[in-house]
């Protein structure tokens, strides 16, 4: 159980803000020190060396247990907080977190995906935390969380978002060329409001919407713009009927973009590489026959 009852953010900030108390007291008491004593023990003063006592018990006794009992109560107080990170509070929502080139998905317990993490105000959330290909790291700066993504494993942290709106989630652990495009929100949102989006399924959406939303929770969108412009990858706004040149087995070719190229382009990315791009897209052998169609079927549709 989560001793304390408090939020991952009070958790942490108790703790920094304790230590950094404790850090400027020091920096201020030694700097001042310093300074008198330079003052106090200039030459001008002193002109004669004296003899100084070679031990003072009393002295010793106390520089050394003040610090040690600072030193402890640091680490009980930095204790107290990584167990609060640690002790999920019961009746958490389960969400699952997936990371991989380049990207974040979440699902959640109902199947809702979502390339976004929407979550109601006051509750808490544990992310169950997993990787498809490298290792990241899901980072919320604002709920003071960091924990690594790593392939064939499940990681855990938790947090409670007390006040509404929008946070930074990124990825903390380099993973390759569009590490930093593994950006994402983490949008806070009322109960009410948090349950009509939970509950809306993709056939109540226009289709444009879930075109989009399907790309960005296969990644696609990390890599590849929807609206024209060049990222790591060739844009896929109008791909279908584009000319490119692309490079097959070391020869370079002419190539229309049909649905038979798309399907290749997806399971084996480097097989007809499009000119000017490096060769850094994972194949996506994952997708099931009914995913891959759907996929193509809205790239058909992007103009
Ligand atoms: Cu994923 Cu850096």
């Amino acid at each position: 159980m989560n001793p304390a009852q408090i939020t991952t953010t009070e958790a942490v900030d108790q703790v920094f803000l304790y230590i950094f108390g404790i850090s400027v007291v020091l920096l201020l008491a030694i700097t001042a020190t310093m300074v008198w004593f330079v003052v106090r023990y200039h030459r001008t003063r002193q002109p004669q060396p004296q003899t100084s006592p070679r031990s003072n018990l009393w002295l010793e006794t106390t520089w050394t247990i003040i610090p040690t009992l600072i030193v402890l109560s640091m680490f009980w107080y930095g204790w107290q907080g990584y167990t609060t990170l640690r002790n999920v509070p019961e009746g958490a929502m389960d969400v699952k977190v997936s990371g991989r080139k380049w990207s974040w998905s979440f699902t959640y317990p109902n199947g809702r995906t979502s390339d976004i993490l929407v979550v109601p105000v006051g509750r808490a959330i544990r992310l169950d935390i997993t990787s498809e290909d490298v290792l990241h790291n899901f980072f919320i700066p604002a709920f003071r969380i960091k924990r690594d993504a790593v392939p064939g494993m499940h990681t855990y942290e938790w947090f409670v978002a007390t006040n509404p709106g929008s946070y930074d989630a990124f990825c903390a652990e380099y993973c390759g060329v569009a590490h930093a495009a593994m950006i994402t929100t983490v949008e806070a949102r009322p109960e009410a409001e948090f349950e009509n989006w939970y509950q809306r399924k993709y056939g109540t959406e226009e289709d444009q919407d879930k075109g989009r939303q399907m790309l960005a929770s296969f990644g696609c969108t990390g890599c590849h713009s929807l609206d024209g412009a060049k990222m790591v990858g060739p844009t896929l706004l109008g791909i279908f009927g584009r000319q490119v040149t692309v490079t097959s087995d070391g020869v370079e070719r002419n190539q229309t973009i049909d649905r038979e190229y798309l399907k290749r382009a997806l399971l084996q990315p480097q097989a007809d590489l499009a000119q000017g791009y490096p060769p850094v897209m994972p194949p996506y052998t994952w997708l099931s026959a009914k995913e891959l169609e759907a996929i193509v079927e809205y790239l058909q549709e992007l103009r």
